[in-house]
């Protein structure tokens, strides 16, 4: 099974994907976490590209980028894992691409994004989709303190784009459920495992 996890920055997702991970492997399941962009040798140095604040990437690039680092990603790790009947959690995925390149990046041409994730995803589709969702005041508040790498100096005009491609992603696909990310983190976790109990 494959869990995923998207939100903008701030949003939480490590500390739920934690708890989630620990209450899966206490009723004995096995489950796997990993985090994008990386995960793999080849993906981990991508990212380091990515989030890099001295080096310009053009968007086009920065989009083919993230999808070379899925890509890997996918093929040596999610799918062994899921052919074991293994559990992954993964902290983003392609819907991150959609949201973060195509809307914020404004690469609006949806259609081809969809083709270029599809690809780099090995046509591997989440079975649920949690969008914890903040607004982009709690997420400035959130994470003001830490300092910024390329993605998070991008500006409030892109994130404000970003949180409307995660806005429409989530309107539009079943699999996504939307959790209020504002509220306190147990009551966060608890609203993730009752949309689990009913898949699981
Ligand atoms: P990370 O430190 O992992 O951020 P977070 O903890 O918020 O997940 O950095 C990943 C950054 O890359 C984050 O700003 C979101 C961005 N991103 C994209 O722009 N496109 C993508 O496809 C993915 C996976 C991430």
């Amino acid at each position: 099974m494959l869990i995923t996890f998207e939100g903008i920055d701030g949003s939480g997702k490590s500390t739920q994907i934690e708890l989630l991970k620990n209450r899966l492997t206490e009723a004995g399941k096995t489950v796997n976490v990993f985090r994008e962009p990386g995960g793999t040798d080849v993906s981990e140095l991508i990212r380091g590209m990515l989030l890099n604040p001295e080096i310009d990437i053009d968007p086009i690039t920065e989009m083919l980028l993230f999808s070379s680092a899925r890509s890997q990603l996918v093929a040596e790790k999610v799918l062994p894992a899921i052919d074991k009947g293994e559990i992954v959690i993964l902290d983003r995925f392609y819907d991150s691409t959609t949201a973060y390149q195509g809307y914020g990046r404004e690469l609006f041409d949806t259609e081809k994004i969809t083709q270029i994730n599809q690809l780099a995803s090995h046509g591997k589709a989440p079975d649920i989709t949690f969008y914890l969702k903040i607004s982009l005041e709690d997420s400035i508040n959130r994470t003001n303190h830490m300092s910024k790498d390329r993605m998070e100096q991008s500006g409030n005009e892109f994130f404000k784009r970003v949180i409307s491609g995660f806005d429409e992603l989530s309107a539009n696909y079943d699999r996504f459920k939307i959790i209020d990310a504002s509220k306190n983190i147990h009551d966060v976790h608890s609203e993730i495992m009752t949309h689990l109990k009913q898949l699981i």
